[in-house]
């Protein structure tokens, strides 16, 4: 099964809130519980949930009942207006609904009945794509792997956080493919442990050695020399090359840099906004307190404590050694490769 896929006018989706204790499929049949799902993090990871968005907008047709194209058109913005809400750094959902919303404006005269499924091919095409992405970005990314490597990598960027493969853990996955002998360091990422529950289950099922460790360990382990190199995902790139990633990713990017370990960003075309000069311009979301205050819904701080809970940071461009993107490694002077790259998309 793959993170999320089409099936029967539905879309179906691990849900990730159970993972690793249970495997479970859970289906959505409403654009409404598809945004649910996003906002409940049912389903996470940047270009999952711009899939999820995509396949959301299908069911929004599929359900319309207009009878005209500015109808039609009226409910599809709603659904769009809907999903855009979820959640606010992701820039693939943002992404996905613009095309979705695009191809919709540019089959006006096509009769309502053919349009749906247009639509619904078009979330496919994005589904499917994404797949291709990541394969592209994983044989460019193990370039920089070598036989022996320790690589170190914070939250999901896997399989989980796509339609499947992944982007940072994609680009490992290829490595240990293509033989090399390698080792993980998984971040357990504090407050939703992406990295202990999912990372880590991920890494299981495909049997890349790893080890588990605590956020605030990734700092001795390097010291150590322990790390040759880090590879972590975007949430969103800004133009000149800064990348807002899950909370504790700066953190590790200086720590990579005052122990001289090369710090990658592994994330597709699509998590590029060039309407952005600077990451400063990253809306960062803070999440519920209870995520910080509680584990696995059991409280572990005193009852009304107060809480700072952003669920990503911003990592100046300095930081990043390069981004492995689908199109190939961009390196430094970024705001000049980054444009080119993007401009030959
Ligand atoms: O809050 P999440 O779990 O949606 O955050 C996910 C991340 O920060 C990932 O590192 C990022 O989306 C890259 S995933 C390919």
């Amino acid at each position: 099964m793959k993170t999320i896929e089409w099936k029967d006018g539905k879309v179906f989706l691990i849900d990730q809130r159970k993972l690793p204790l249970k495997y479970e499929i859970i289906n959505c049949s409403t654009y409404q519980e598809v945004a649910v799902a996003i906002k409940k993090m049912k389903i996470r990871g940047a270009p999952a949930i711009g899939v999820a968005a995509a396949f959301g907008m299908a069911l929004a047709a599929y359900s319309s009942k207009a009878s005209t194209y500015g109808e039609f058109i009226q409910d599809m913005e709603k659904a769009k207006n809907c999903l855009f809400l979820t959640r606010p750094t992701a820039i693939n959902l943002f992404w996905a609904l613009e095309r979705m919303m695009n191809l919709i404006n540019i089959k006006k005269g096509v009769d309502l009945f053919t349009l749906k499924d247009i639509i619904l091919q078009e979330a496919e095409n994005i589904a499917r794509e994404d797949i291709e992405i990541n394969k592209a970005m994983g044989r460019y990314g193990a370039l920089l792997i070598k036989d022996g490597d320790n690589i170190l990598t914070h939250c999901n960027a896997g399989a989980l956080a796509t339609v499947d493969y992944g982007t940072a853990l994609g680009v490992i996955r290829t490595a240990f493919e293509e033989g090399k002998k390698l080792q993980v360091y998984v971040d357990e990422t504090r407050p939703v442990l992406q990295g202990a529950r999912l990372t880590a289950w991920e890494l299981t099922q495909e049997k890349i050695p790893f080890t588990l460790i605590t956020d605030n360990m990734a700092g001795f382990l390097m010291y150590r020399k322990k790390v040759d190199l880090i590879i972590v995902g975007a949430d969103r790139i800004a133009r000149n090359g800064d990348v807002v990633n899950k909370i504790g990713t700066y953190s590790l990017s200086v720590l990579a840099r005052e122990n001289k370990v090369p710090f990658y960003v592994a994330a597709p075309i699509s998590s590029i906004d060039m309407s952005l000069k600077s990451g400063e311009e990253i809306p960062i979301e803070e999440r519920n307190p209870k995520e910080v205050t509680h584990i696995l819904g059991k409280q572990i701080a005193p009852a009304g404590v107060k809480v700072f809970n952003p669920a990503f940071d911003l990592t100046p461009n300095g930081y990043v050694e390069a981004i492995i993107t689908e199109k190939g490694i961009i390196r430094k002077p970024f705001e000049k490769n980054i444009k080119s790259v993007v401009n030959t998309a």
